[in-house]
C-alpha cells in the first residue's frame, strides 16, 4: 500500500516536471506561456508553483510514463491516465490545459488542476478523488504557506488557485484555497491547528460573498478568529492585484479585513435599496434582529448600534434601537428556553 502511494506520488512528480518542461521549452507550450504572461504570471511564479502545460495530444504523459517504466494500471488508479474504452492502452486525463500541481501537506504532488485557455467547461478540471487526493482535506498551497502561517498565526483563505498565486507574488505568503469544493470541517480544523486567525478573502462577486457568509460558522466552530476581506467592484483578489498592485492589496484589502459582525452587516446591505426610506427602515430592523441582537458582548452590541444610529439618525434614535435590540434579545432567550424544554420533553419521550 505504502509502496503504491509512493509510486503514485512519483508519477505525479514526474508529470508535474514534464508539463512544466513542455510549458517552458516547447513550441507547443508557447501559447500557454503567452496566456500566463498576459495574465501577469511571471517566470518566477511559474517556477515557484511549477505551473505547466498539458499539450492537446491523447497520450503524451501515458507514453512517457510507460517509457519510464511506471506501472500504468497504478497510474490509472492515481488518476493520471485513463484506460481506453475500446482496445488496450491509456490516454491522458488532461489535454490542452494549463496545469497547476496540487500538493499535500508534506509537499508531495498528489493531483492537478488544469485550466482551459478558452471558454471550454469546466474552466478548471481537477483530478478526481483518489486514495491520495481527498478534496475535503487538501488545501492548495498549504505546504508552501506553512512557515508564514506559523510565523503570523494567520492564514488567508482564497477562493481560487490564481488568487493564491497572485497573492504570493504580492508578498502574502500565508494564502491557501480549497479545491473548488465546499470548505469542510476538516479544512477548518487543519487551519486551526496552525493558526489563530483566518482572513477570508473570497471574490467580490455575489457568489464569493455568499460563500464567505456561508463559511463563517464552520470556521468559528473550529475556534478560529475570523476576519473578512472586502473586495470592491466584484473583483477577485487576482484581478485586484493586477489592477491596483501588491502594496494596495496588502494594506487596503488584507490588513483592512473586517470582523464577522461588521461583515454580516455589510453583507446584509446588499439586499436593501438604500435610496429608499422604507428600505432603510427595514434594513435597520433586520440588522438589529439578524446581527446585532445575536452579539453576546454588550460593548460590541453598543458599538454597532452607535454606528447604525449615526448613519440612520433620520430613521430612529440610538435609545430606540437599543430598546428594540433588548426586546429582541429577550424574545430570543424565551424562545431558546422553550426550545430547550421541547428537546428535553422529546428526550424523555424517546427514553
Ligand atoms: P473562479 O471562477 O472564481 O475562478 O473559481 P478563478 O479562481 O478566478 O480563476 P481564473 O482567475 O479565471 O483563472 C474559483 C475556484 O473554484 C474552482 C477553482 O478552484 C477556482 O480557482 N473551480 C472553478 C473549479 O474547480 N472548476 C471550475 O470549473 C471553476
Ligand atoms: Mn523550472
Ligand atoms: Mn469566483
Ligand atoms: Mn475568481
Ligand atoms: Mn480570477
Amino acid at each position: 500500500r505504502q509502496q503504491e502511494r509512493d509510486q503514485i506520488v512519483k508519477g505525479h512528480e514526474f508529470a508535474a516536471k514534464l508539463y512544466h518542461y513542455i510549458l517552458n521549452n516547447s513550441a507547443e507550450g508557447k501559447a500557454a506561456l503567452d496566456y500566463l504572461r498576459s495574465r501577469g504570471f511571471t517566470d518566477s511564479l511559474i517556477e515557484t508553483f511549477q505551473i505547466g502545460y498539458a499539450p492537446p495530444r491523447w497520450d503524451v504523459l501515458a507514453q512517457y510514463l510507460e517509457q519510464r517504466q511506471f506501472s500504468l494500471p497504478l497510474m490509472e488508479k492515481g488518476a493520471l491516465i485513463a484506460a481506453k474504452s475500446s482496445g488496450g492502452g491509456y490516454v491522458d486525463k488532461f489535454r490542452n490545459r494549463v496545469m497547476f500541481p496540487i500538493r499535500d501537506a508534506r509537499g508531495n504532488v498528489i493531483a492537478f488542476a488544469g485550466r482551459t485557455m478558452g471558454n471550454e467547461q469546466p474552466k478548471y478540471l481537477n483530478s478526481p478523488e483518489t486514495s491520495l487526493f481527498r478534496k475535503s482535506r487538501v488545501l492548495y498551497n498549504f505546504h508552501a504557506a506553512r512557515a508564514e502561517i506559523k510565523r503570523t498565526s494567520r492564514i488567508v483563505l482564497f477562493e481560487g488557485y490564481a488568487d493564491v498565486i497572485k497573492a504570493w507574488s504580492a508578498g502574502v505568503h500565508n494564502g491557501v484555497a480549497t479545491m473548488g469544493t465546499a470548505l469542510t470541517e476538516d479544512h477548518a480544523l487543519m487551519m486551526r491547528r496552525s493558526a489563530e486567525q483566518v482572513v477570508i478573502c473570497y471574490d467580490g462577486d455575489e457568489a464569493g460573498q455568499a460563500a464567505a457568509y456561508k463559511n463563517l460558522d464552520i470556521l468559528a466552530k473550529a475556534g478560529l478568529d475570523i476576519k473578512v476581506a472586502l473586495l470592491p467592484n466584484r473583483l477577485d483578489p487576482d484581478e485586484y492585484i493586477e489592477s491596483f498592485g501588491a502594496e494596495k492589496f496588502r494594506r487596503d484589502i488584507i490588513e483592512a479585513a473586517v470582523p464577522t459582525d461588521k461583515f454580516k452587516l455589510i453583507h446584509l446591505r446588499r439586499n436593501f435599496n438604500m435610496q429608499d426610506n422604507e428600505a432603510k427602515l427595514r434594513y435597520v430592523r433586520t440588522a438589529i434582529r439578524e446581527v446585532i441582537a445575536h452579539i453576546e458582548s454588550p460593548t460590541v452590541r453598543e458599538h454597532h448600534l452607535k454606528e447604525l444610529a449615526n448613519e440612520f439618525s433620520s430613521i430612529s434614535s440610538f435609545e430606540t434601537m437599543k430598546q428594540e435590540t433588548n426586546e429582541i434579545r429577550e424574545e430570543q432567550q424565551k424562545k431558546r428556553r422553550s426550545g430547550d424544554n421541547n428537546d428535553f420533553s422529546w428526550n424523555t419521550v424517546m427514553n
